[in-house]
């Protein structure tokens, strides 16, 4: 059987930038802005991206168009020997963060209905905390958001590449960047958003701890869905004769630009309604309700709101089924439609405990709950270190064999391949170790 492929360069971009930009760009990059001081960790985040987080990108894609392969075959075809281990941990990162994941996503759906509801508009802050804290603690409804979610995503992902991803994103992207830049006027046009504004983007370097470029770093990574063979997956169904490297920056520059968007429908907003931007991740859904409540027309840009991140979260959340499916459907052989199901019944499976350990089932191991140790593991630990060893065997294992696929056998015009290879063997390896070490202390 021939492989699928995305059917448009248009189709591809949509795609792969629906699986950059989601929970990560919408929810956690606002709230990790505020927490790290606002502009200075803007700037360090932005230098991140360029540096590490395109190379990274360029890296991965070609891995997937080189071998037509889920990362644990393609790591396979190309490298032999241990190196299918580090696909191996990418399907494993893909399985437990999406566990997680279809959780926060599922409250973004509930949020929906409890904004159109309308009973979260007369609520104080205070209150607010109280009404995220009992329902995200209670064991039954979030258990069911979150299996819904994990079904929606199932049906795009059982459609395959073309009629399921591709189409998918390219109906919902547009919606997304639609929804956003409402929100970012109705933030920035708000009486006293000039301080949010002057937070975001005025550093304060007194605020910079070494913490700032942990997180940045790791920031960066996630929100480009790099170091668990999610773009090594979508490269593998992209056609030979695209220019890599072009729509390549064009998803980092559509990821990035959300982020900041994401900043200025969001931080403006919080100073404008005289509240605080450091509530960490409740800043989302405890903290806006109340900037909802506050501003005019507050419960219909409320309901866009958590519908922009319930789609954002959608189109992420397929591209992590589809590494564990397609892993399955190349190396077992399972048809898609089989596979589909058993992952997704899987993971659902595995996200009840998350869900339950924000509430009934308290137990701590170390000081973490459950839900904790999952997003550690996967984002602390799986994501960099698949990173770096994808960025290890791209730059030393395949060098010029990785430039002359970028450049479509030479025949492409692209600027400093030279110093991609450098960023890959060296940069970004160098980088990523460090952000292992300090984040282990
Ligand atoms: N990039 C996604 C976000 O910013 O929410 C999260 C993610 C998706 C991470 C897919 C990794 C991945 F493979």
């Amino acid at each position: 059987m021939t492989r699928e492929s995305w059917g448009t360069r248009f189709g591809f971009i949509m795609a792969t930038a629906g699986s950059a930009v989601g929970l990560g760009n919408i929810w956690r990059f606002p709230y990790t802005t505020g927490e790290e001081g606002g502009g200075a960790f803007l700037l360090i985040y932005l230098l991140f991206i360029m540096v590490f987080g395109l190379a990274v990108v360029m890296a991965e894609l070609v891995v997937g168009r080189m071998t037509q392969r889920n990362p644990v075959g393609a790591f396979k075809r190309l490298g032999g020997g241990q190196w299918p281990l580090v696909g191996m941990m990418g399907v494993v990162a893909g399985f437990v963060i999406l566990s997680f994941y279809i959780v926060v996503a599922g409250w973004t759906l509930a949020y929906v209905f409890l904004m159109a509801h309308g009973s979260l508009a007369d609520a104080s802050p205070a209150n607010l905390e109280q009404v995220f804290g009992e329902f995200i603690s209670n064991p039954i409804e979030p258990v069911l958001y979150a299996g819904i979610f994990m079904g929606l995503c199932a049906l795009v992902v059982a459609h395959g590449i073309g009629s399921g991803i591709e189409r998918a994103s390219k109906i919902f992207m547009p919606i997304l960047f639609l929804i956003l830049i409402v929100l970012v006027v109705r933030s920035i046009t708000l009486p006293g958003a000039e301080e949010g504004i002057r937070f975001f983007l005025i550093p304060d370097w007194d605020k910079v701890s070494t913490n700032t470029f942990t997180a940045a770093i790791g920031q960066a990574f996630f929100s480009l869905s790099l170091g668990m063979g999610a773009l090594i997956t979508y490269g593998s169904y992209m056609p030979k004769d695209h220019n890599l490297p072009a729509d390549a920056s064009m998803v980092v520059v559509l990821d990035t630009s959300v982020a900041i968007l994401a900043g200025f429908a969001i931080l403006p907003a919080v100073f404008a309604a005289g509240l605080s931007p450091g509530a960490g991740p409740g800043l989302t859904f405890i903290t806006l309700p109340a900037v909802f409540a506050a501003i005019p027309g507050g419960q219909f840009f409320g309901i866009l709101f958590f519908i922009l991140l319930a789609i954002a979260a959608l189109t992420s959340a397929v591209s992590l089924l589809e590494v564990v499916v397609a892993y399955f459907v190349d190396e077992h052989k399972m048809s898609r439609r089989k596979a589909t199901i058993m992952v997704s019944l899987i993971c659902f499976g595995l996200g009840i405990p998350s869900s339950l350990s924000l509430g009934v089932w308290d137990a701590k191991f170390m000081d973490k709950g459950f839900m904790d140790w999952m997003e550690y593991l996967s984002v602390n630990l799986m994501l960099p270190v698949g990173a770096l060893f994808t960025a290890l065997f791209v730059g030393w294992r395949l060098g010029p064999k990785a430039i002359k696929a970028i450049t479509n056998e030479g025949t492409l015009p692209v600027p400093a391949t030279g110093l991609w290879l450098f960023i890959l063997r060296y940069l970004a390896p160098l980088g990523i170790l460090w952000i292992l070490i300090s984040s282990l202390n």
